[in-house]
């Protein structure tokens, strides 16, 4: 009988942590709401001692969701395993998730310590994880390297103080599909209690063998798999969620073996993710890129129409891409938006039905046709309009030629409204000199990028800035019909999310945490 697979995400841990730009809270949770739709089983949300940011995000995440089971990372002592409780006690039931290394190399070199205290390490902070929840994970760094007679001492000795889920990462992405088989047969064949907790892997893709690699553990017994959407995550990135669910779903005879995974929803959580991580698709990624389902060769065209079957193993639909795409206009009504959205996968509790259908006819009127993927970048820049945003631009002016540009913009901060005038040498550093003049930030914008939302002349206009705060770096969007408008919104949405994060580490002064010394991979 087809047995499960249980995907364990970690988006918002491993992937956001290799992020030029941190995620803000609400960014955070508006992934982790795509996960719970997706119906990923675990989602790790974060490293809740690394920062008060962390923190906040895992809370806040643990007392939303709830379908999906809630993790956080810590490392194996007493008081990242007490904060990282601390920080997921909203949920009703969640997963503590610590490590330590175990390699030769990380053991001598990084921790400089000896194998057995690692060993004993390792057993005191399950044991320490237990007495918050049943639910404990425990991660042996760099097992793909590790000599496979201590892993096999580590991992029996982790499942006796009561790991009911140990993971074995190829932490540097190093092995190749049959050594990482075997090491998983190994532990099968060698550790006596293995039958009383899951095996999980979880696979970097520094030589792209991460989801490989992660499948041929499948095929030896593991049965957790963690990965990321977009397979973002540190350097090459992690084994791509949406590759190991469809290769599990299109192979599912083969492998014996399924997912809960709600497949409709890949294409759109993969949008979502790139999007809030300012990490773009590259197009022929499999599965999620622009042109995985795109058949380029006269033959290859004349086989699909002949019988689809020719040259594709799946379909778009399958993973939510729809071939239909319908235009409206402005004379089409609220129930054509609702119908729409609906058919698009969106129920009413996605979106504020009212505030889409103003932007619908705000959009309608600019461009006359309004298509599905303005629909879905309206929706998605709709949602982030929810953020509190304590700076709002009210008006804008430009007025630019071939040497400089002057630029006149009115803003409100709180219950202030002030308005700046100034030059500079193009339209958006105009802009971008009003606004810091207001608002007092002196960013550094490091990333500044422009793409077409949709085709033609008249496409929305998506910009992406990151801009350097201190020592940290945030990300910022911005859509309009006109990208002097979606660069300005751009910086503002970065100074909102200053503001706020300031206010996260004003209140979280007090309860000072430990910062992060070691980078976790
Ligand atoms: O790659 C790794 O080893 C990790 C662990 C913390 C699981 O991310
Ligand atoms: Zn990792």
């Amino acid at each position: 009988m087809s047995e499960r697979v249980i995907i364990f995400d970690t988006s918002l841990r491993d992937g956001e942590q290799a992020l030029a730009a941190s995620l803000s809270v609400r960014e955070k949770l508006q992934i982790a709401r795509g996960l719970e739709r997706l119906g990923v089983d675990v989602m790790e949300v974060g490293f809740p001692v690394s920062s008060p940011g962390d923190f906040e995000s895992v809370q806040t995440i643990a007392r939303e969701i709830k379908n999906s089971r809630v993790c956080a990372l810590s490392r194996a002592l007493p008081h990242d395993i007490d904060v990282a409780a601390q920080a997921l006690s909203p949920a009703e039931q969640f997963r503590i998730h610590t490590f330590i290394s175990t390699s030769t190399i990380h053991v001598e070199s990084k921790l400089r310590r000896s194998f057995e205290d690692v060993l004993e390490m390792g057993v005191k902070a399950v044991k320490h994880a237990r007495r918050y929840t049943d639910d404990v994970e425990f991660s042996c760094e760099d097992a793909g390297r590790t000599p496979i007679d201590q892993l096999c001492r580590m991992v029996e000795a982790a499942i006796d103080a009561g790991a009911t889920t140990v993971n074995i990462p190829d932490t540097v992405g190093y092995t190749l599909t049959d050594e990482f088989s075997a090491i998983i047969s190994s532990l099968f064949n060698r550790v006596p209690n293995i039958d009383r907790s899951i095996i999980s892997v979880h696979c970097h893709n520094d030589l792209g063998m991460s989801v490989a690699n992660s499948i041929a553990a499948v095929t030896q017994g593991a049965r957790q798999i963690e990965c990321t959407i977009n397979g973002i995550g540190e350097r090459a990135g992690n084994c791509s969620l949406e590759e190991a669910a469809m290769i599990i779903h299109t192979r599912s005879k083969r492998l014996g073996v399924h997912t809960g995974i709600n497949h409709q929803e890949i294409a759109r959580t993969s949008k979502l993710v790139s999007q809030l991580c300012n990490m773009p698709v590259q197009p022929n990624k499999a599965i999620v890129g622009a042109n995985a389902f795109s058949h380029s060769s006269g033959i290859h065209q004349d086989g699909m129409l002949k019988s689809q079957n020719t040259y594709e193993i799946m379909t778009p639909e399958s993973i939510g891409l729809t071939r239909e795409k319908l235009n409206l206009t402005s004379r089409s009504g609220r129930h054509v938006i609702k119908d729409r959205m609906q058919q698009l996968g969106y129920s009413e509790t996605d979106y504020d039905l009212d505030k889409l259908y103003q932007a619908f006819l705000d959009l309608a009127d600019k461009k006359g046709q309004v298509f599905d993927y303005d629909l879905e970048a309206l929706l998605f820049f709709n949602n982030l309009a929810d953020e509190p945003q304590h700076y709002q631009i009210q008006q804008l002016g430009v007025q630019s030629g071939s040497e400089i540009a002057t630029a006149t913009v009115k803003m409100q901060l709180g219950q202030q409204e002030i308005t700046e005038a100034a030059t500079g040498n193009g339209p958006v550093d105009a802009i971008y000199q009003c606004i810091t003049r207001i608002t007092g930030y002196e960013l550094t914008i490091e990333k500044y990028s422009i793409t077409s939302q949709g085709e033609g002349r008249d496409a929305l206009g998506q910009v992406d800035i990151e801009a350097r705060w201190g020592s940290q770096v945030f990300h910022g969007m911005g859509l309009a019909t006109d990208i002097i408008q979606a660069s300005a919104d751009a910086l503002v949405h970065v100074i909102n999310s200053i503001y706020y994060a300031e206010q996260i580490n004003q209140k979280k002064q007090n309860t000072s945490q430990p910062t992060m010394e070691e980078q976790v991979s």
